[in-house]
């Protein structure tokens, strides 16, 4: 047999799959592995998605998204972002942001392209950039408070940069960046003439007073080289409605449709209606997730604390990415024995290109968190005395 498209051969999937479908069989296992929020849908939300179907919304829409949709995603940047996006020309709504992914890099990358990449990582931006036959260059952030410096990003700077990928609020630490440090980036990636793709998903789930993660795209000069990433997922427990959407402008969008139109047509119907009482009727949402998240945090991180593990405390989204060097263990052992021999799942930091960590996900009710960090406390014992030993 002929061989398969090389790029396909060589990504990976995901890490953070691998480990919670190695939880499958298992019974009484807390997981907190995939990034999903355990709270329902809001009750406006889920009726409108209801009441579309009662109404036969179940055709193709129109491919870029519905107009009202579209419309709603406007008004939202226009507060959210302070910033004016076209809902005909600058605007498509996508299968989650995981299509924006894609999209974003299959439009941009031409085979050889390298794309710099903050690790730790979403896997999602290694595996796109390696399928879309560009090669991800990554900046080690661990030993600065994970967050993208411009000295780092300067350092791996060549002609064949073509993108930087941004994440904040970050999956897998929780970090933010300060404008300051945003001005500092923007200055370089403008020098160099690179293109942005701002994963924007979590800034909205933030622990700071004013409840939101400033984003590049609203520095001077970023706008025309940024593509920003959002959705609706995680601002509002929708992961399974499977809606996106992309903003950038017209000359990016309308190359970004080409791919997007041959690839999924148009985003769910049902879910596009959904999506506008989420933006609209279901728009303090967030803020309540916040509430609810800062208490499950300080379960977590007092219990880190009192097993003498270090972390960065998170300032959004709702992970928090353990330090276990000390316990003379891989990342993927260590969630292995956890999953075997304590029945805890969380994710191994290599699944982020990052060894010597674990993600925990703090998206879990407080009884299930205060169950799962006694199960934690008993591993990290159990090795410290082994290591001693
Ligand atoms: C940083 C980041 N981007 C994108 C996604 C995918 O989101 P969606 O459900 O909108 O595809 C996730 C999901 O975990 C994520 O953590």
């Amino acid at each position: 047999m002929k061989s398969i498209n090389k790029f396909v051969k060589v990504a990976k999937q995901s890490g953070i799959r691998h480990i919670s479908d190695f939880t499958d069989d298992l019974t009484d296992i807390i997981q907190l592995t995939v990034g999903e929020i355990d709270l329902p849908t809001p009750e406006n939300t889920k009726q409108a998605g209801i009441q579309a179907i009662k109404n036969n919304y179940t055709k193709y829409t129109s491919n870029r998204g519905t107009e009202t949709l579209r419309k709603t995603i406007a008004n939202f940047a226009d507060t959210h972002y302070s910033m004016k996006f076209d809902w005909r020309k600058e605007i498509i709504v996508t299968v989650g942001a995981s299509e924006g992914i894609d999209l974003a890099l299959r439009t941009l990358c031409n085979v050889g392209d390298e794309v710099v990449i903050a690790a730790p990582a979403y896997p999602a931006y290694v595996s796109s950039t390696i399928i879309a036959g560009a090669k991800p260059v990554f900046v080690d952030t661990t030993k600065t408070n994970f967050k993208m410096t411009a000295d780092a990003l300067e350092a791996v700077i060549t002609p064949q940069t073509k993108v930087v990928i941004l994440n904040y609020p970050n999956n897998p630490t929780g970090t933010i960046l300060k404008q300051t440090e945003l001005l500092a980036l923007a200055k370089v990636i403008i020098n160099h003439d690179l293109y942005v793709i701002t994963d924007d998903v979590y800034d909205l789930i933030v622990y700071n007073s004013s409840g939101q993660a400033q984003s590049i795209v609203t520095l001077p000069n970023m706008r025309e080289r940024t593509i920003v990433l959002n959705g609706v997922s995680k601002s509002h427990s929708m992961t399974g409605w499977r809606i996106g959407y992309v903003l950038a402008s017209m000359e990016i969008i309308d190359q970004m449709f080409k791919v997007h139109q041959t690839n999924v047509g148009t985003a769910t119907s049902i879910s596009q209606i959904a999506a506008i009482a989420a933006l609209e009727q279901d728009a303090d949402n967030p803020q309540k997730l916040v509430k609810i998240f800062k208490e499950r945090k300080e379960i977590v991180t007092t219990a880190l604390d009192e097993m003498g593990l270090t972390y960065v405390d998170p300032q959004g989204a709702f992970y928090i990415f353990v330090n276990i060097n000390n316990l003379k263990i891989s990342s993927w052992e260590f969630s292995i024995k956890l999953i075997q021999d304590y029945k805890l799942a969380v994710v191994p930091g290599s699944a982020f290109s990052a060894d010597g960590y674990v993600r925990i996900s703090y998206a879990a009710d407080k009884k299930i968190l205060t169950e799962a960090m006694k199960r934690l406390k008993k591993a990290v014992n159990d090795l410290k005395t082994i290591a001693n030993s």
